[in-house]
């Protein structure tokens, strides 16, 4: 069986958005100072390309999750493998996220994250499928392209931790 990637989100199309949501993230934060919180390892191609288009002052931090038990559906259960560095109180957090599938890994981060008193927490997201969502209370303040029920690689996601580095966002196909 050998799989093939058919390509969703163009490179210059990603690029195209990335650039129109940086700009607003400068205008919403315009006087202040973004705290970037990547989840990796997915989120980290979009938090780079995003962070440079983004022209108030910007600080990273990273956070790796566990959602998934077996299978492909997360399990509501989240286990954090990795902390952040750095305290967030009083900061201005922006979660950076590659893909919002069901929700239930966002829930969680945000219950966790407020409970540290940051000043503000705003989601970002490059990929969100809204007809998946489980947790309807996740409200997600920006969202690069909502796609359909579809199993996607590339800028940052993973099959079996292959494809995070191909430019652009696309579909796996297997033929036998
Ligand atoms: P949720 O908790 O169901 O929202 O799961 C979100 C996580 O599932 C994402 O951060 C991804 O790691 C993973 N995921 C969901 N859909 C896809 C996909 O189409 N491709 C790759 N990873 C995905
Ligand atoms: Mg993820």
């Amino acid at each position: 069986m050998s799989e093939k990637i058919r390509v969703l989100l163009s490179e210059e199309e990603v690029d195209r958005r990335i650039g129109e949501i940086g700009k607003q993230i400068s205008e919403d934060y315009a006087g202040k100072s973004v705290h970037m919180i990547c989840i990796l390892k997915g989120g980290v191609c979009f938090t780079c390309e995003l962070a440079k288009r983004i022209t108030v002052p910007v600080s990273f931090d990273f956070m790796s999750v566990s959602s998934y038990g077996s299978g492909t559906e997360s399990s509501g259960i989240v286990k954090i493998i990795k902390d952040l560095d750095e305290p967030l109180e009083g900061k201005d957090v922006l979660i950076v996220e590659d893909i919002i599938d069901s929700g239930r890994t966002l829930a969680y981060l945000v219950e966790v994250l407020k409970q540290r008193k940051p000043a503000s927490i705003k989601i970002c997201t490059l990929l969100d499928k809204p007809s998946r969502r489980v947790k309807k209370e996740v409200r997600v303040d920006y969202t690069c392209f909502s796609i359909p029920d579809e199993f996607v690689v590339g800028y940052g996601l993973d099959y079996d931790q292959k494809y995070r580095n191909l430019p652009y966002i696309g579909v796996v196909e297997f033929d036998d």
